[in-house]
């Protein structure tokens, strides 16, 4: 059986384990996660390991990215089967933090970002949740030192915010994307799949499928807002509820009238009975 990483649940302790991690010049790649483990997890920790010399995964369901009518309460806590997986990917070092541990009683202090983080795409449906994700990350980083932090792709939008954040505030830590990894039918791995019932779950790829061939349509010079609208139309009738489907550009983030403004990358939103997934796919 393969040897579970040490835990650290203290910034003491944490310290005192990064320091030995870091003897003998070793490289650190964090890769921050909430738990609920899953592929697409895994695929950061292949490519951390490809990268770095010691892997640091913290495991920390952050409240301050959750709107009070969000599910911060039901989002599924997976501890054991975490740890083992992380055992198996030879995962160095489990930060694991309590609520207390990272927001003292007076915590006071908030990152906030623009740019990205103003895009107008999950900002507009979540108003409070980059807040939340910069104020967490930023901390994180600060924490750990590390000299390369791994997310997905999936959180595309979150992906250019950290980004952006870690290059503005001089973090002296390079973040890297790592393309989304599906399921055999094309639906985004994410923690959040375990919420949708049967017949959700058979419906749930009509996401991917419609991107994919509104992508098709536009690197064969079909007009894109009659791609866009087509395939709004194909989503909403399969069943969801659209917060958004569009076109941006991959870098900015700005808003896109032609692939010629791009490299492009589609971006949805899409709630399912309850449950809100997310995709995006680049043109
Ligand atoms: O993507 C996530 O799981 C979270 O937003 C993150 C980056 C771990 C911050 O809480």
């Amino acid at each position: 059986m393969p040897t579970a990483p040490a835990v650290v649940r203290t910034p003491s302790s944490l310290r005192l384990a990064l320091k030995r991690l870091r003897a003998r010049r070793a490289t650190i790649a964090l890769v921050p996660t909430m738990g609920a483990l899953h592929e697409g997890h895994l695929a950061l920790l292949r490519q951390a390991k490809r990268r770095a010399s010691r892997i640091v995964v913290s495991i920390f369901v952050n409240p301050t990215q959750f709107a009070p009518h969000e599910d911060f309460g039901s989002y599924p806590r997976t501890w054991k089967a975490d740890l083992a997986k992380l055992a198996d990917a030879k995962v160095d070092l489990v930060w694991h933090p309590d609520v207390r541990t990272m927001y003292p009683q007076d915590f006071a202090t908030r990152i906030l970002t623009e740019g990205p983080a103003t895009a107008g795409l999950e900002d507009r449906f979540r108003p409070h949740f980059f807040g939340g994700v910069t104020t967490v990350v930023g901390k994180l980083f600060i924490q750990c030192r590390p000299d390369i932090a791994l997310f997905g792709q999936k959180d595309y939008q979150q992906l250019k915010v950290v980004t952006r954040m870690a290059a503005d505030l001089d973090l002296g830590v390079k973040i890297i994307g790592i393309p989304i990894v599906r399921e055999r039918d094309g639906l985004a791995m994410s923690s959040r799949n375990i919420y949708l019932s049967i017949e959700q779950r058979a419906v749930a790829p009509t996401l991917y499928r419609t991107m994919k061939k509104a992508a098709e349509q536009l690197r064969n010079g079909k007009d894109l807002e009659a791609v866009m609208a087509d395939a709004a139309e194909t989503i909403e009738d399969a069943g969801f509820s659209l917060d958004y489907f569009e076109a941006r550009h991959a870098e900015t983030l700005s808003p896109i009238h032609s692939i010629k403004d791009g490299p492009v990358r589609l971006l949805v939103a899409a709630k399912i009975g309850t449950t809100r997934l997310i995709d995006n796919i680049g043109v």
